[in-house]
């Protein structure tokens, strides 16, 4: 038998026990030094998800109950500057952190070359339509978007309008490095106010959670007031949560002025 006939049938055999015994394997993962924590991912495969932004805080708070499910997860942003050959750290971080996942990348420089068995990376720009509608059309709907890109706050909100419709109920979407939103070097405005920045796009995000609370008539709730259940802000990054969000007022029918 040769060895590649050899290696296709112990991953398929390996697939069949994995099916079957999925508890089994979560017992044995677990037991794996090191296995689960994100922090030491973070360091194994160089990103500065940890280190940096110390944001695997948050994403062990978040991510946990999607490790042992079969999560697609899409991340914005390969890494490795203008190099098509490095980057992937993160991407490699996720792989390990959820056996059973699939990663899905895009980037603006071409590192599809990266890609391997659970990692698929694209190439395009986050702001394009038509990538992003053949990404979720290719992968299906996602458990976790990640917008690690250009971080444009332009970019960044345009990004989520084109991809949260394709987020699964129960998914959560998270921007990082959201500190560029008060910095005009990426389209941001150091007056907190400012329209277009991506923090107040989010400050936006907030209000529609209370819409049905909202004493203005005539309004119409919009998508995201209707699918946003939850928004967790941090230091420099946010996770928002899908769902329905069809809750009614309690003070439905009585004056609200
Ligand atoms: C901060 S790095 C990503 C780091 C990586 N996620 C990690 O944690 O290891 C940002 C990446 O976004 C890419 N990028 C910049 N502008 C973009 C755009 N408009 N669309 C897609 N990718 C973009 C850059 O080429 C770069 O690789």
């Amino acid at each position: 038998m040769g060895k590649d006939s050899f290696l296709c049938g112990f991953k398929g055999r390996f697939r069949l026990f994995a099916k079957r015994h999925r508890g089994l394997l979560i017992f044995f993962f677990r037991l794996i030094p090191f296995y689960g924590n994100l922090d030491v991912l973070a360091q194994v495969f160089d990103t500065d998800k940890n280190f940096g932004h110390r944001y695997t805080r948050h994403y062990k708070h978040h991510f946990r109950k999607f490790r042992f499910r079969r999560a697609k997860v899409f991340e914005i942003g390969v890494g490795g500057f203008d190099d098509p050959v490095s980057g992937g750290a993160s991407l490699r971080m996720w792989k390990k952190y959820f056996p059973f996942g699939r990663i899905v990348s895009l980037d603006i420089i071409d590192k599809r070359g990266l890609s391997e068995s659970r990692i698929r990376i694209y190439h395009g720009s986050q702001t394009d339509p038509e990538i992003l509608s053949r990404i979720a059309d290719e992968n299906g709907e996602f458990d976790l978007i990640i917008d690690d890109g250009s971080h444009v706050s332009a970019h960044v909100i345009t990004t989520f309008g084109l991809l949260f419709p394709r987020l699964k109920d129960g998914g959560i979407y998270v921007i990082e490095d959201l500190q560029t939103s008060y910095w005009e070097l990426f389209g941001g405005n150091r007056d907190l106010g400012a329209v277009g920045t991506s923090v107040n796009f989010l400050k936006g995000l907030v209000d529609g959670l209370n819409h049905a609370e909202f004493d203005i008539d005539g309004y119409e709730p919009s998508y995201f007031d209707l699918n946003i259940t939850e928004i967790h802000f941090y230091h420099n990054m946010v996770f928002i949560y899908k769902g329905k969000n069809t809750e009614r007022s309690n003070f439905e029918g009585r004056a609200k002025r």
